[in-house]
């Protein structure tokens, strides 16, 4: 057994129900086979503990590790698009490098520094979307098993619209998609994503053979791209005869609780009430609909519609990997449409980034710091004499302490990252 030592921040109570931050100071927190068995005062943990080995993280503050509920892996070296709505960022930016991805060990390099760049913004789980090739999509598979990442993901289809290297068929859809999840669902710390790139890209037919696929992998999730941009929906409309976005995955039965729908940006009402009778969940992606032009995000109206909302880094078109970064742009956007705004206290920021990702990923076992969760957690520690640094010294409280980290914190304030307990370590000693 381990006793980690130091103060906790966390959000067992959802803070959009009513909850408030959980904050922990001089807190010894036990763990015993990657579970925590134990937590209260570090005094008198240690006094029931007398003989465990203690890990001594005071100066610092822990945090649940984040949970990614949206990001690419074949998009890390296309970040940084500028001056481009979605669908020609798509054609000219991001698809150029996804079909590089056809090249296995090009795709595996991706994948390590992939992996390595979640670790170190400390996200401990994501649900990612993988790449349009089998192959490369066990790339990253293997990759996150080397480093021990909990990662959710599966092969991209499409078979129209978007370039002819980048289609597949249903038939090998299913097939390739199957063949990995025979590899990988369950393996380890890893899971099978059904992910069809948008409906724009799929016909009916290749959405058909998802559902397939889904129906035959028990605990898969299924994920997918919904209502980003206007001329995207457009298009959707005419190519499904006037439907709206969510019905052309609903109508396939996509649309449920292991359901991750990035952006929803311009749902409509009917819309909404679909997505929250089934239990799905939105990521929303605040730097990448910056980044695009997509829009404000009306979280409002998703939380009056009871819809589930988690955050999503949606690298490439976000701005990188830290959920410090969306949370705070996720804060001024709600912040800039202003009467129809939902506030947002670092509070929300810090549930949105962890409880409420693991809620849509089905990870119940994760996303906080209390007993019987697992411990995914990171180190937060800035450089001394840094403005984050001398802005914490400064803060009123702890709510004021974790809008500071949000406000000015990088993956360089994370010091250690652990899952399961086990602290991660990759070639840049950092994490
Ligand atoms: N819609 C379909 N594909 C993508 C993608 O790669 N990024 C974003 N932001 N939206 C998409
Ligand atoms: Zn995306």
């Amino acid at each position: 057994m381990t006793l980690f030592r130091g103060t906790f921040l966390d959000t067992p109570d959802n803070p959009f129900t009513g909850g408030s931050l959980r904050v922990a100071t001089d807190a010894g927190l036990l763990v015993q086979d990657g579970v925590i068995v134990a937590r209260g005062p570090f005094a008198e943990i240690r006094a029931a503990h007398p003989a465990e080995h203690i890990v001594d993280l005071t100066g610092g503050l822990v945090l649940p590790g984040f949970v990614d509920t949206h990001v690419h892996f074949p998009q890390i070296r296309a970040v940084g698009g500028m001056g481009m709505p979605l669908l020609e960022w798509l054609d000219k930016y991001a698809l150029p490098e996804e079909a590089r991805m056809a090249d296995a060990a090009y795709a595996s390099s991706v994948a390590d520094e992939f992996v390595r760049g979640l670790a170190a913004a400390g996200t401990t789980s994501a649900l990612v979307f993988g790449a349009h090739y089998a192959a490369a999509v066990d790339t990253l598979f293997a990759a996150a098993s080397r480093v021990g990442l909990r990662i959710t993901s599966g092969l991209v289809v499409s078979d129209r619209i978007i370039r002819d290297d980048l289609l597949t068929t249903p038939q090998r859809a299913y097939d390739e998609s199957v063949a990995l999840a025979s590899r990988w669902h369950g393996v380890g710390r890893n899971r099978y994503a059904v992910t069809p790139r948008f409906s724009l890209s799929c016909t009916d037919e290749l959405l058909a053979s998802c559902q397939t696929v889904l129906e035959e992998i028990p605990g898969a999730l299924f994920t997918s791209h919904l209502n980003e941009n206007e001329a995207e929906i457009a298009t959707v409309a005419e190519l499904f005869a006037g439907s709206d976005y969510v019905s052309t995955y609903e109508r396939h039965g996509l649309v449920d609780d292991r359901s991750v729908f990035a952006h929803n940006v311009h749902p409509t009402d009917v819309e909404l009430k679909l997505l929250a009778e089934n239990g799905a969940t939105v990521a929303h992606c605040p730097t990448s609909n910056a980044v695009l032009g997509s829009g404000l995000f009306p979280l409002g109206r998703h939380l009056d519609h009871g819809v589930r909302v988690a955050l999503g880094s949606d690298v490439g078109a976000g701005t990188g990997f830290s959920l410090l970064k969306e949370g705070l742009q996720a804060y001024f956007c709600q912040q800039l449409l202003g009467d129809h705004g939902h506030p947002l206290s670092s509070a929300h920021l810090l549930h949105l980034a962890t409880a409420a990702g693991a809620e849509a990923l089905g990870l119940s076992d994760v996303g906080d710091l209390s007993v019987g969760k697992r411990f995914d957690a990171q180190l937060l520690r800035p450089a001394e004499g840094s403005p984050l640094a001398v802005g914490i010294e400064h803060a009123a409280d702890a709510e004021d302490t974790l809008a500071r980290v949000f406000t000015l914190g990088t993956p360089a304030d994370i010091r250690a990252v652990w899952i399961d307990g086990q602290l991660l370590d990759d070639s840049s000693g950092k994490v």
